[in-house]
């Protein structure tokens, strides 16, 4: 018994040792992994003998029985709140109404103000023991099991030196990443979203079962001392002092708390945090500054709900209330239709914002927003403003509903919907993301106009001096209908223009003119093909090596592309199916001259166009790769494939009943006949057939010769080539090179201090040969 008393209380101290390295140093010590075990061990201790559970024992935070309603606490201390100021002059006087009264100028203790909700936790003799929320600042509620599952709360304190009683005041609050987790999975599930993280900190721990509170990654950060009993107990002098004794006993501190000795130090403070804000790990609003000297603080005193020593110096807000005045449609280049709010002009987040992204017409349903409807705007950072929720209260009777148009309110083309799954950060989640295209293409002027904005950028065609206003003119006036006209412009052309003068026009022709010559990775990314980024435009030059193969290559042939997956390349061919698209390839190639000369398909992709891989992406029901790898053993093509008997399938070993049939129906219908004999045929006219030779720059020779399907093994070593060396010539002429001896073996070649493989080829009298006789042979 005495053993495992023992080992309950080393595992509670080494797993809360481990939560403190973690949650206040930041450094965590040991993998998750090894946490994870010591604490499953913990857990079955514990459930063997309930009784020698420790009250600090880390397996508690994994919250209790759920309850009926909170209890009410009366503080022990009130819990007071701040005042405070929003300019540079309102903290001057706050600073003048201080000084004034202090003998001595004070440093301020300065730290971020944590956007979450204010607790009071005891501790007696060290013992986590209650935590309540402020409540009224008088009466709060008991939310002790809903703290104890707060992995950075202690639930004992470390060290020593602590008073018997301890009051811990701090702030309770949702990091940003288990806010985005938390939304990220309500929005699979199709639940409702937390309007933002103190929402979310709020409706986590105000959870009657604690178990849910578990699980919702909150965090806390100490920022006060509250009661301390005995009142003669010794502490330490200054509020930093404070909090730095506080992290020793084991509560986590921000590590942006920072002492300032005077005001420009302070102003410093606020704007760095301000300029810091968005890269914080946590939501804050502004900056809190306490006179640090404990003796001052108690000089100062307090005002009603408030103390003389501290204010909040809070940022301009990154939430505002305004009015939408309507719904606007915005095409972009790929076609994308964004719903953009219009507002009415506000001040937030330090600017003014008149408009807000909708994203897609599901951020509508969501909002359930109607024009003329009062809304909460937020603006965070360098972040593009947000609607983030309608105030119901506010709604006119007569509120309108948003429509999605059906056709482009630019070209009247037909807007098509099209379904993503996107695939969260947080693991298993699926996010499936309706997006609403125009269908024009670059027959509508806003696809047109964003395409060669695009297509004259830095990273495509980098020409100077096409902005925007220039772009709308060569449109309106009918001199270009897609980017590659840019380049059949002529000098005349521009001095026509609008604002144009003799100098300005040369100067525009010949920057066009100056950048004929292009990569084909930079030509490719400037067709502006929508999920085609510098990245999947330097693949598909590599691979595909030629503005031709680029167009034909088939939707299954692109997939053998390192990192093209089936969007992009369902994209990369709806893109080249498009005729307006094609001409305009077409036009472009006859105008450009493409550098360094296109080289065509790459060994790789021509390696692996295997009948096996197109038979996998036929999607034949039941058949996956393994039954795929054995149908392109038995036939030789697709067209073979498709005319499989009934009698030819039973002859297959390891092909079941159900997939015989499976195969059957599937090759019996004409569609997909058509679609497989119609792949083949490009295969073949692309020179990427599996029957076909590899014609491509890194050509190997694959002419009939003496060592063609000859089957080699090596041993020993040689004088003149290393094994791999010779390994590889043998295969540049056609032969197999394998490891092990076997009858099927045609050759041994032997070299110094050939070891069992030689003898073992002369027992089944394989032609041997040295070095000198392989020599020969490769070089007649
Ligand atoms: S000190 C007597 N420090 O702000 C002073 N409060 O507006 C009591 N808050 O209820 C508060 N960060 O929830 C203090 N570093 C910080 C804070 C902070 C956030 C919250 C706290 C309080 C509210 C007052």
């Amino acid at each position: 018994m005495q053993a495992i008393q023992d080992e309950i209380k080393q595992l509670t101290d080494e797993l809360n040792q481990h939560n403190y390295r973690y949650y206040v140093d930041d450094a965590p010590s040991i993998p998750d992994a090894e946490y994870d075990r010591l604490m499953r061990r913990l857990q079955e201790l514990e459930a063997e003998h309930p009784e020698l559970a420790l009250a600090d024992s880390p397996t508690q935070r994994v919250g209790g029985e759920a309850l009926s309603k909170f209890n009410q606490v009366t503080h022990l201390n009130p819990m007071l709140s701040l005042d405070n100021v929003f300019s540079e002059e309102e903290f001057n006087a706050f600073y003048k109404r201080v000084g004034d009264k202090l003998p001595e100028a004070p440093a301020f203790c300065c730290e971020p103000k944590l956007d979450g909700l204010a607790v009071s936790i005891l501790y007696r003799d060290g013992v986590f023991e209650r935590a309540a929320t402020r409540g009224d600042g008088t009466v709060g509620e008991d939310i002790t099991e809903n703290v104890r599952t707060i992995k950075s709360v202690p639930l004992r304190l470390r060290g020593s030196g602590f008073p018997p009683l301890l009051e811990v005041r701090g702030e309770v609050f949702m990091p940003k990443a288990a806010f985005e987790a938390v939304n990220d999975k309500a929005r699979a599930k199709g639940e409702k979203l937390f309007v933002n993280p103190r929402n979310a900190a709020a409706g986590s721990l105000r959870q009657l079962d604690s178990k849910i509170t578990a699980s919702r990654s909150l965090a806390f950060y100490a920022y006060a001392l509250g009661v301390v009993e005995p009142e003669t107990w010794p502490l330490a002098a200054s509020h930093f002092e404070q909090l730095m004794q506080l992290k020793e006993w084991g509560c986590p501190v921000s590590s942006e708390v920072k002492v300032c000795a005077d005001i420009p130090t302070v102003l410093a403070y606020y704007q760095d945090i301000l300029t810091r804000r968005s890269e914080l790990a946590y939501e804050i609003d502004g900056v809190v500054l306490k006179v640090n000297d404990i003796a001052q603080q108690q000089t100062l005193g307090f005002v009603a709900k408030a103390p003389r020593w501290a204010t909040a110096y809070k940022f301009p807000a990154q939430e505002e209330i305004t009015l939408l005045e309507g719904v606007d449609f915005q095409v972009g280049r790929t076609g994308a239709v964004t719903p953009v709010a219009r507002l009415q002009p506000v001040f937030v987040g330090g600017v003014t914002v008149s408009n807000a992204t909708l994203h897609n017409a599901d951020e509508i349903a969501r909002l359930d927003l109607r024009e003329g409807d009062t809304v909460i705007v937020r603006r965070a950072g360098d972040v593009i403003p947000q609607i983030v929720s309608v105030v119901l209260e506010k709604r006119q009777s007569e509120a309108k509903s948003i429509k999605f148009p059906e056709n482009c309110l630019v070209c009247g083309s037909p807007i098509e919907k099209v379904v993503k799954q996107k695939k969260l950060k947080t693991k298993s989640h699926f996010l499936e993301q309706a997006t609403h295209k125009c269908s024009g293409g670059l027959k509508c002027r806003a696809q047109l106009k964003e395409s060669i904005s695009y297509f004259v950028s830095k990273k495509c065609f980098d020409i100077d001096g096409l902005g925007d206003k220039i772009v709308e003119q060569l449109i309106n006036v009918g001199l270009v209908n897609n980017p590659a006209d840019l380049f059949k412009l002529s000098y005349d052309d521009f001095v026509s223009l609008e604002g144009f003068g003799e100098l300005s026009a040369r100067k525009l022709f010949d920057a066009i003119q100056d950048k004929k010559t292009i990569s084909l990775e930079r030509f490719v990314l400037a067709l502006g093909i929508a999920e085609v980024g510098d990245a999947t435009a330097r693949e598909l030059a590599k691979h595909l090596g030629s503005v031709k193969f680029i167009v034909e290559c088939p939707f299954e042939a692109l997939l053998l592309i390192p990192d093209v997956g089936t969007d992009v390349s369902r994209e990369i061919r709806d893109f080249m199916d498009n005729d307006v698209n094609f001409n305009f390839i077409k036009e472009l190639y006859n105008e450009v001259n493409i550098k360094p000369t296109e080289k065509g398909i790459s060994k790789y992709i021509f390696e692996h166009s295997k009948m096996e891989h197109y038979v996998v992406n036929l999607h034949i029901p039941t058949i996956a790769k393994v039954t795929a790898s054995l149908l392109s053993d038995v036939f030789v093509s697709l067209e073979d494939l498709f005319e499989a008997t009934f009698e030819s399938l039973l002859s297959i070993n390891g092909l079941t009943d159900k997939r015989r049939k499976a195969l059957l129906k599937f090759i019996s219908e004409q569609c997909n006949r058509e679609h497989a004999l119609k792949l083949e045929l490009v295969l073949k006219k692309l020179g990427l057939h599996w029957t076909q030779n590899y014609d491509g720059e890194d050509e190997i020779s694959l002419v009939e010769s003496f060592f063609t399907d000859k089957t080699f093994v090596l041993t020993g070593s040689f004088t003149s080539f290393t094994r791999n060396d010779l390994k590889n010539l043998l295969e540049s002429k056609g032969a197999k090179v394998l490891g092990s001896v076997s009858k099927n073996t045609n050759f041994l070649i032997a070299g110094e201090k050939a070891g069992s493989k030689l003898t073992k080829a002369e027992a089944l009298g394989i032609e041997i040969w040295d070095e000198n006789l392989v020599k020969e042979k490769l070089s007649e």
